[in-house]
């Protein structure tokens, strides 16, 4: 995926596709990438809001289940958990409790040994193919270490999930640069990941995953790599996104993040999870 993602000038990759995709691809990302960095005169609102339905279904729903990797690696054992649209759900736990993998089911990475996950009604694990890629469309992945494309700017990293979606130029640019604002960057915008403090890039790859507007955020220790400060600015950033609709679920083993604020909180231990405050 990243290979025809380097820049023009130095990739060999690129340069060895037909001359047709590579003049489109080039010719996108000149558009995606404005000369001039100023955010737009009047960008229109990035999240649409969730509807205020009281009878909504559930957006995550977890059935006993059980997660036993290949290696005989026990890591979710009973897990039962509901989350409804518009939940801002904090999952703590010590370091190899079972956190990353309850997020990999949910976006479909692993597959549950047993037991029935659905995400927006649909049975995830069970997808395959392109109806799983359609799903992941729908859920944003933040994580520890970011997994920016260092050869990018952060305006590139971000247009990128909406040019692979095939989003129009001009929805592009409509969605771009109001999300890039939103996470306090747009005069970052030109910048290499590499320029870039932990916090910025954090935020990048928060822009990255909401850009094409999930109704589902997941965030795996998202301030795991981060200081206090930082932290704090990530942990305002999820919520300012949950206040306007998004569900979110961030893992932390940071206390004193859960602590200072009053979302519901489920722990897991030793692949079991708890309910510590509804
Ligand atoms: N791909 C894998 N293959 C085998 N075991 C794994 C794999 N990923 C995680 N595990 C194991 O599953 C358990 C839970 O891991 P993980 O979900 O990453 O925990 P956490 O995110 O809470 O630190 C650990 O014992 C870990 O070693
Ligand atoms: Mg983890």
């Amino acid at each position: 995926m990243t290979s025809v993602l380097h820049r023009p000038t130095d990739d060999t990759k690129l340069s060895s596709l037909p001359e047709e995709v590579r003049a489109r691809l080039q010719d996108r990302f000149k558009l995606v990438v404005p000369a001039r960095s100023a955010a737009d005169p009047s960008p229109s609102p990035v999240i649409e809001e969730a509807p205020n339905n009281p009878d909504v279904q559930p957006i995550v729903s977890l059935t006993n289940v059980e997660k036993i990797y290949t290696n005989g690696s026990k890591a979710l054992t009973g897990v039962n958990l509901t989350v409804n649209p518009g939940d801002f759900l904090f999952v703590t736990g010590p370091s190899g409790s079972g956190k990353s993998t309850l997020l990999k089911l949910l976006y479909g990475y692993e597959r549950p040994t047993n037991g029935n996950i659905l995400v927006s009604d649909e049975p995830i694990s069970n997808l395959r193919g392109n109806r799983l890629a359609m799903m992941r469309r729908r859920i944003g992945v933040v994580f520890q270490d970011y997994k920016l494309i260092p050869k990018r700017t952060v305006a590139e990293n971000v247009a990128f999930v909406l040019w692979a979606q095939g989003f129009t130029r001009k929805e592009i640019h409509r969605r771009l640069w109001p999300t890039l604002k939103m996470v306090g960057l747009q005069g970052k915008a030109q910048c290499f990941p590499d320029e870039l403090s932990g916090g910025e890039q954090q935020r990048v790859s928060i822009a990255r995953a909401v850009v094409n507007t999930p109704p589902l955020l997941l965030a795996d220790e998202p301030t795991g790599n981060l200081d206090a400060d930082n932290s704090l600015q990530v942990i305002k950033i999820l919520k300012k996104l949950n206040s306007i609709g998004i569900t979110v679920i961030v893992t932390t083993h940071d206390e004193h993040l859960v602590r200072i604020s009053n979302h519901p909180v489920v722990q897991i231990k030793n692949g079991r999870l708890h309910h510590l405050r509804r």
